[in-house]
């Protein structure tokens, strides 16, 4: 692996207060960033000081959107040690939205030798108090200057970093969620497995209609009958039945959520019976009326997230009386305690900064 050069900034910013974190605001003194060129393949890898780019305006990038990007995130323990949490699938994970994007791919092993150098560097910056971590945001943009619609022949692959709070202004409070009827985000055979930049400006103006009825986030139901569900704005969702446990198979149409994937072993391991099957907005709203449903989203930013409304066709259901599930909550406590390091890790999710794989 190419070594990565190394220049510190002159000027070290004061880390904010761990009490006044909120999400994706505060950025670290530096960033990675690595180029790639058509008969070169990647290269340069280097850590510099944190600053703004500069790009020609027909950066193909800003015209069509050929963007991917990941998110991750490491945690300071009560030891004081630092754990990422599940970088190998996250390495992997940007690796496959590359490959819908006609991105060329990125050594595994050098994306994660980018995200440990990098937070080797700004450690200080990993916060302590419980609930806040390092977010960690590895992205790709096309970087040719042309205005003709084919893949870039040149990109670039940055890492940024920056210590975060909760993601909804809720934290582990239950949000209420808007079943669209109207819009749809992604249908199979398109790019909704992807985590692409142009997903996300697909949902923005959904999201704002939600927000202005009073939601926090918009559940997504699939493209083709607007019946079952798909996901929520930046969660994967999953609900239990009495003593099922149901989320939406991967279709091609919805994130493979790492999250989602700690949560479903973790109810396999714990012996629940768990179906990864297409679940209709009809059956789940019976349930909820029944007083059978406890519903719950699974993200990085959002970790686990209770959902305690769900409104559609101008109709709202209280979930669980708007309280978190147990459940829910046992999730939560499980996952989190296994990420701060305060619980064991039987699946080996966490990798500490400093120990190397095979060192
Ligand atoms: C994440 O959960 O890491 C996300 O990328 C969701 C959002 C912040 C875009």
């Amino acid at each position: 692996m190419t070594k990565i050069a190394i220049t510190r900034t002159a000027h070290p910013k004061q880390p904010p207060a761990d009490e006044t974190l909120a999400f994706g605001k505060v950025f670290t003194d530096h960033m990675f960033l690595m180029d790639y060129d058509e008969g070169r393949g990647w290269h340069d890898p280097r850590i510099v000081p944190y600053g703004p780019f500069t790009l020609d305006p027909a950066t193909c990038v800003l015209h069509y959107g050929q963007a991917i990007f990941d998110g991750l995130k490491a945690f300071r323990g009560p030891d004081g040690r630092i754990r990422f949490f599940r970088l190998p699938d996250h390495a992997r994970r940007l690796n496959n939205s590359a490959h819908y994007l006609c991105i060329p791919k990125i050594d595994p092993a050098m994306i994660e030798e980018s995200i440990r150098a990098l937070v080797e560097i700004d450690q200080r910056w990993v916060p302590s108090l419980p609930g806040t971590s390092l977010y960690i945001r590895p992205t790709v943009i096309a970087t040719e200057t042309f205005l003709g619609v084919h893949p870039s022949s040149s990109y670039l692959y940055y890492v940024i970093v920056g210590p975060v709070g909760a993601y909804y202004k809720e934290g582990m409070n239950p949000v209420r969620i808007l079943a669209s009827d109207k819009y749809v985000r992604a249908v199979k055979g398109g790019l909704g497995a992807a985590k692409t930049a142009g997903n996300y400006a697909a949902s923005l103006f959904a999201a704002e209609e939600a927000q202005h009825a009073g939601y926090t986030q918009v559940l997504w139901l699939d493209g083709v009958e607007h019946r079952y569900l798909d996901e929520v704005g930046t969660m994967n969702i999953m609900l239990k039945i009495d003593d099922e446990v149901i989320t939406p198979p991967l279709n091609g149409a919805i994130l493979a959520g790492i999250t989602r994937d700690s949560v479903l072993t973790l109810l396999r391991t714990w012996g629940m019976r768990v179906s990864e099957r297409p679940i209709a907005i009809d059956d789940v709203i019976a349930a909820a009326k029944a007083g059978r449903l406890e519903m719950w989203g699974t993200g990085t930013a959002a970790v686990i997230s209770p959902v305690g409304e769900l409104g559609y066709k101008g109709e709202r259901y209280v979930i669980g009386d708007g309280k978190t599930g147990a459940l829910t909550q046992r999730l939560y406590d499980t996952i989190v305690g296994i990420q701060y390091g305060r619980a064991p890790d039987p699946f080996g999710w966490t990798r500490v900064l400093g120990n190397r794989p095979g060192g």
